[in-house]
């Protein structure tokens, strides 16, 4: 028997990376899953792999698709119980010198993704009789580091929304948590290890990942911490913000 036996569940951004690792371990639990992504063919051949869900391609950034996303799961799995707001981006351009567009791309999908997950799916959930939302935030949520500036403050807005949702839907039994990763080894990091290098860091971009986290985390880690969030064994558990770093916020050298 699994920990989401009967539940349904939507994944944003669940084409790769954390998101497939996410869906994965959620049906590896029991729970029917919508695997989501902008991308229609990746999302269709990670819900083929899984079996028992669906696909639905939708932008995380627009409204219309977000809501026919939750439409959709209804429609078709009959209820709604966990929602995880993965999509995300980062552009890697210094504060001064960007532009608003480039900024505002960053913050359309990484924020008003999360929030349109919870404006929309949040209702349903706790129409359904309660269950969880779990936003996909990072570390740098907490600390900065050159290039991501707008990701980083898309991601801390997430950790305050996070909380503000915990606080609203707390009385309707829905719990909202959010997961804040350190660095993981997925394309989001391999394809920004140049622009990191390029900033003239102290030693090769793996070696500094070694030292501060000891390696990178795996999807499948951050997959395990989503299960517990969004399952019984996380019942008291709300409004908070969850890292998963191997350490690395923990240490001063
Ligand atoms: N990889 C890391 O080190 C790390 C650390 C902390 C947080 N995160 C967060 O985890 C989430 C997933 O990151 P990842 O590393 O798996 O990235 P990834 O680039 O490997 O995968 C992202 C997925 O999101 C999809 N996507 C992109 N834009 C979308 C949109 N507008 N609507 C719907 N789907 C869209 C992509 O098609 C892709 O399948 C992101 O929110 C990211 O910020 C990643």
């Amino acid at each position: 028997m699994g920990q989401l036996d009967s539940k349904v569940a939507i994944v944003t951004g669940a084409g790769q990376g954390i998101g497939k690792a996410v869906a994965e371990a959620l049906a590896a639990e029991g729970a029917t899953v919508v695997v989501s992504d902008i991308n229609a063919d990746a999302a269709q051949a990670v819900s083929s792999a899984l079996g028992g869900g669906s696909s639905f391609a939708a932008d995380a950034s627009s409204e219309e698709d977000v809501q026919a996303l939750v439409q959709h799961a209804v429609d078709t799995h009959g209820r709604l119980d966990i929602a995880v707001a993965n999509a995300g981006i980062a552009h890697m351009a210094p504060l001064v010198g960007q532009s608003l567009a480039d900024f505002r791309k960053v913050t359309s999908i990484n924020l008003d993704g999360v929030f349109l997950v919870t404006r929309y799916a949040g209702p349903v959930i706790a129409g359904g009789g309660g269950g969880t939302i779990v936003n996909i935030a990072s570390i740098t949520s907490q600390a900065a580091a050159p290039l991501i500036g707008s990701y980083a403050a898309s991601k801390a807005a997430v950790v305050s929304l996070t909380q503000t949702a915990a606080i609203e839907l707390r009385d309707a039994g829905v719990r909202v948590n959010a997961i804040c990763p350190g660095f993981i080894d997925t394309q989001l990091v391999v394809d920004r290890k140049a622009d990191f290098e390029a900033l003239g860091l102290p030693m090769p971009f793996d070696d500094l990942i070694a030292a501060k986290q000891g390696r990178y985390g795996t999807p499948e880690e951050v997959g395990k911490l989503a299960v517990f969030l969004a399952g019984p064994r996380s019942s008291f558990s709300s409004g908070s913000a969850y890292v998963l770093d191997g350490g690395a916020r923990a240490s001063v050298l």
